[in-house]
């Protein structure tokens, strides 16, 4: 077993979860947190969505990150990578081999809620990058920030437009937090999804194997899991919309039928009515100016803007400054 600091104990999973589902469950429209789609199943579906063929964010973001590496490094000359919500860290060894070839590369740090996720990366990254040292964290990026060790000056890494899985407030909070938490010169290099024809970006949350779909659902079967609830996974169907005035995709599961379902370690019913959607995940997506004034606002310049050939991904090196 790979050695993790975990500032999310599983406790503190348990009591998060059972608060989370509590507000959610009995808020109108209902509502379920996004960062439990991640245990060891939803993380290895993550991982098959990023191969999907209508998925294209992860490829796109690969491809800037493949051309740009090398001056993200000379730029940067960064001695430790820090990565947030880091899933696999495949993307992220372009960065780490570049920092390597820069000669700067000490530690490694990567944060995830998912340990199933990071147990097996943290092992991956030790084996190769050996002797930077590798810290795997279990925590969550909107709360355990001011823990965050390493070498100055880092490289916050916030990759796959996981950024837009926040609402607006939040990412507010959650890039201030950041900032606040960085040295005037350490660097943010931040993933973002673009604004573009509707139909596409439908059909990379919508796709034709249904991956996204049992993604979704995966939320369903954490809660019979760990609360044991008593969902009918079969009769929750996946909706993805494009909601033009927010700018952002929303996922929804949909009740098929009339049903009742138990939470019983909360001693909860929750009614269903046919056609009632649970709300479960939104992905915005940006146009460049609102990124460089969401990081602007935070005490971010922004140094760089680059995106893939097809111009539907977007990333940004950043600053932090006084
Ligand atoms: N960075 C990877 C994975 C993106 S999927 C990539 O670009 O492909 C989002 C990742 O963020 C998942 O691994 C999930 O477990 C993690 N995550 C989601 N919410 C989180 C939170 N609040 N704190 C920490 N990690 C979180
Ligand atoms: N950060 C990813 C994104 O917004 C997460 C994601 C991909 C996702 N597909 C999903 C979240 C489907 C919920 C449902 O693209």
């Amino acid at each position: 077993m790979t050695d993790l600091t975990v500032y999310l104990t599983q406790d503190d999973v348990a009591r998060a979860l059972r608060s989370d589902v509590l507000t959610g469950l009995t808020a109108t429209p209902k509502t379920l947190p996004p960062k439990w789609f991640y245990d060891a199943r939803g993380s290895e579906l993550f991982e098959r969505i990023t191969r999907l063929p209508e998925y294209y964010p992860t490829r796109a973001e690969r491809e800037v990150l493949a051309d740009r590496a090398d001056e993200i490094a000379t730029l940067t000359g960064a001695h430790t990578l820090v990565e947030l919500g880091s899933g696999s860290s495949e993307k992220t060894r372009l960065l780490l081999d570049a920092l390597r070839r820069n000669a700067s590369l000490r530690e490694i740090v990567a944060l995830d809620v998912s340990d199933a996720a990071l147990s097996a990366s943290v092992a991956v990254l030790r084996e190769a990058y050996a002797p930077a040292t590798v810290h795997g964290v279990v925590g969550d990026f909107t709360r355990h920030l001011a823990l965050l060790p390493g070498d100055v000056p880092r490289l916050v890494a916030f990759l796959g437009g996981t950024i837009g899985n926040l609402v607006p407030a939040e990412r507010a909070k959650f890039l201030t937090a950041l900032r606040d938490n960085l040295q005037v010169g350490e660097w943010l290099l931040l993933g973002t999804d673009l604004v573009k024809d509707p139909a596409t970006l439908v059909a990379a949350y919508d796709d034709a194997q249904g991956v996204t779909a049992e993604f979704n659902r995966n939320v369903l079967h954490v809660l019979n899991r760990e609360l044991s609830a008593d969902f009918d996974t079969s009769s929750f169907a996946h909706v993805a919309r494009w909601n033009e005035q927010e700018e952002w995709i929303e996922m929804h599961l949909r009740a098929t039928r009339d049903m009742e379902v138990h939470i019983r370690e909360l001693d909860l019913t929750v009614p269903f009515a046919a056609g009632e959607e649970l709300h479960t995940e939104i992905s915005a997506k940006f146009r460049p100016a609102r990124v460089s004034a969401e990081l602007a606002e935070a005490g971010f310049e922004l140094a760089k803007w680059w995106t893939d050939r097809q111009g539907r991904f977007g990333v940004s090196l950043a600053r932090a400054v006084a």
